[in-house]
């Protein structure tokens, strides 16, 4: 598969060649499911087609409102949580200069993120900063019903009418959400801001290359149609056969099944790239979402290495041994850079000058797999050539459909999230919401 790598030779300890290649009839008929769209959630499999089949007028049309709003905005609030974020600051953290903010003769607007907590600090500064910046908003919410952005709209809407006039305010706002229902569809019809849909057959989580994803990301100056070609690439080779050699998404679903199965239930994500660390927060949800259901599934965990070997890194070699690693690794650098000679070595570091910092950071993620190997910690590797739109594109698709036949190995729904519901039931009961009178009783009953 183009961009794609999978290496699961470190896991044979725990699970054999044999154990995982008995599962090919298994995966076979999840396979099939998903495809034929005949299993659970099957009216959320719009994302399994969807790379191949965004209309090229969309991508041109989001081209267009992203420039008007990099043409206007210095700064670019992304409103929304869960699916209707991650996706997003995942592609642009991972393509964008992390050190942008500070550079003042920057070609894009710096986007920063709001609607996905409810810290009152948060708002209050995000405010403060945005007296001072000339900025726009993009909102997002499926269902547009969710409080988190809907009250970090409520506050941006007022303070956006009050900087430019409502009228000027227009200019400055786009909603993504349901064609037709839900609260920020009819605020924004009655408003006049420009919409943009989400398709009814593809859940949050999945949603990042549907406008949910790519205005945000063509807004950060980062090219979606590249994006959006890796993940074809990466559908049109998936799509095509279930044959465990030849479909690296299988292989994975298979190997970490079968961990699971031998009491790794804890599955870390590692990277060794900073830019990644978003990229890990969507996968969390992604997997979290979708097989945590039924008392079961795989607790999604993520480091980002090397730093967090410095933290979490005793714990993996030599705590409970529940867990197994899957490894995103990168094959090149954007750029060389070198590590200078130093005519004092004080630092003893001479035996490295000349070396490019990537080769040390490649010794360390050798070392660090052959370490967690032998602490009992097996590990999956997932290789990519190079950081760039093609192969995130590739990598989305192949953890998207992973996702999918992993769930469906695990004999939930992966395409829906009743528990998530819980908190919210309470939340609105403590705060007296309308139409939560009894929950209320109860929950204050308890409270006592
Ligand atoms: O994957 C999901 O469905 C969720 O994470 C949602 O994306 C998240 O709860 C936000 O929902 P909404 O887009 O309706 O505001």
């Amino acid at each position: 598969m183009k961009n794609i790598t999978l290496d699961i030779s470190k896991v044979f300890d725990v699970v054999g060649r044999n154990e995982i290649y008995s599962q090919q009839n298994e995966i076979g008929k999840h396979y099939k499911t998903l495809l034929q769209k005949t299993g659970k959630g099957n009216d959320f499999l719009g994302w399994v087609n969807l790379p191949s089949s965004v209309n090229p007028k969309l991508i041109k049309d989001i081209e267009t409102s992203a420039k008007k709003i990099r043409d206007i905005a210095e700064v670019v609030i992304v409103i929304g949580i869960g699916g209707s974020y991650l996706g997003a600051r995942a592609v642009i953290d991972a393509l964008s200069n992390p050190f942008s903010a500070m550079d003042n003769k920057r070609k894009n607007p710096y986007i920063i993120y709001a609607g996905n907590n409810l810290s009152e600090d948060y708002h209050t500064e995000l405010l403060e900063l945005l007296d001072k910046k000339d900025y726009a908003v993009i909102v997002i919410s499926k269902s547009g019903t969710t409080t988190e952005p809907a009250i970090a709209f409520r506050l941006i809407k007022n303070h956006i009418e009050e900087k430019y006039g409502k009228e000027k305010a227009k200019d400055r706002i786009i909603a993504v959400t349901d064609k037709t229902k839900g609260a920020l569809k009819k605020l924004s019809i009655n408003e006049g801001y420009t919409t943009y849909d989400i398709p009814d057959d593809v859940g949050g989580r999945f949603s990042v290359l549907t406008p949910v994803g790519l205005l945000p990301i063509a807004i950060a100056g980062i090219d979606i149609k590249k994006l959006v070609a890796g993940a074809s690439s990466a559908e049109k080779d998936l799509c095509e056969t279930d044959d465990i050699d030849n479909n690296p998404a299988v292989l994975y679903a298979i190997t970490r099944n079968l961990l699971y199965q031998k009491g790794k239930h804890i599955e870390i994500l590692t990277n060794f790239q900073p830019h990644l660390q978003y990229f890990t927060e969507w996968w969390k949800q992604l997997y979290g979402e979708s097989e945590g259901k039924e008392n079961k599934g795989i607790f999604p965990a993520g480091v980002n290495f090397t730093a967090d070997l410095h933290s979490m890194g005793q714990y993996i070699q030599e705590g409970l041994r529940n867990i197994f690693e899957t490894v995103i690794s990168i094959e090149q650098p954007k750029k060389k850079l070198f590590i200078p000679y130093d005519k004092e070595n004080l630092d003893e570091l001479n035996f490295l000058a000349g070396k490019g910092i990537q080769e040390v950071n490649k010794m360390a993620e050798l070392g660090t797999m052959i370490a967690h190997v032998d602490g009992n910690v097996p590990n999956i590797k997932i290789t990519i050539p190079l950081l760039n739109e093609e192969s995130l594109g590739a990598l989305i698709y192949f953890f998207e459909f992973a996702c999918g036949l992993s769930g469906y190995m695990l004999g939930v729904n992966p395409f829906d999230q009743p528990g998530v519901e819980a908190y919210k039931k309470n939340m609105f009961a403590l705060l007296d919401k309308p139409g939560f009178e009894e929950q209320s009783k109860i929950i204050k009953t308890r409270l006592e």
